[in-house]
């Protein structure tokens, strides 16, 4: 199957999943993604907030923030396709719904950052591979990020078990990420 075709179906499936089950799994790949030594040594951590029915990560984000991390967040420049990053302080007060669906911070709350001060990348995706590869929803925003120069910070996949296949398709430019997590399992390709 093409990247199109795939990104559908696991979009679809990942539709047809009820709340209750969206946040149940979460929290249960939430709770492991605290325990690994990745979470525990990175004192400045990058996640995707979640929207359609991705894994929930705000809880998380205030577990985290709660826990002295710094957390950065994406907010997606459509003009450029690039991803800007920008450290939050508090999930409960400093985003907004964007135009595009997307919790991202208020204009007040932008507070820009390089991508060398990140530690830990939580990386959203419709469909993982056992190697790490990804298919995202086509914008290339992660492909990007991931091959900036200046982009040092283990990269962490964050899944449900059905989004994990063997084999994706994959061009020059996809990049994989480290590990995966799912609710069943930890991944490392
Ligand atoms: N490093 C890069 N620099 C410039 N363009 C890139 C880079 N990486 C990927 N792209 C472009 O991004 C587009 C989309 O890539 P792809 O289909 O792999 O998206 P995706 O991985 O599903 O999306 P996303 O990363 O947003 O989740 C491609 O047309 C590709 O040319
Ligand atoms: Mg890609």
């Amino acid at each position: 199957m093409n990247k199109k075709d795939l990104r559908k179906k696991y979009h679809q499936m990942r539709q047809a999943m009820k709340k209750d089950e969206v946040m149940m799994k979460s929290k249960i790949i939430i709770d492991r993604l605290i325990e690994t030594t990745w979470y525990k040594q990175s004192s400045c951590i990058m996640t995707y907030i979640d929207f359609k029915n991705e894994v929930v990560t705000g809880n998380f984000i205030r577990y985290a923030l709660n826990d002295n991390k710094r957390i950065i967040v994406p907010i997606t420049d459509m003009s450029s396709k690039k991803l800007i990053l920008s450290e939050l302080k508090d999930f409960d007060n400093e985003l907004y719904i964007s135009s595009y669906g997307m919790l991202e911070p208020k204009k007040d709350y932008v507070r820009e950052v390089s991508g060398e001060i990140l530690e830990l990348i939580l990386v959203p995706a419709l469909v993982y591979d056992e190697r790490g590869y990804r298919i995202g929803y086509g914008g290339g925003y992660y492909d990007k990020l991931l091959s900036r120069q200046e982009i040092t910070a283990i990269t962490v996949g964050i899944a449900f078990e059905f989004q994990v296949v063997d084999r994706l398709p994959e061009d020059d430019y996809d990049k994989e990420v480290d590990y995966i997590i799912t609710d069943e399992r930890i991944i490392k390709p």
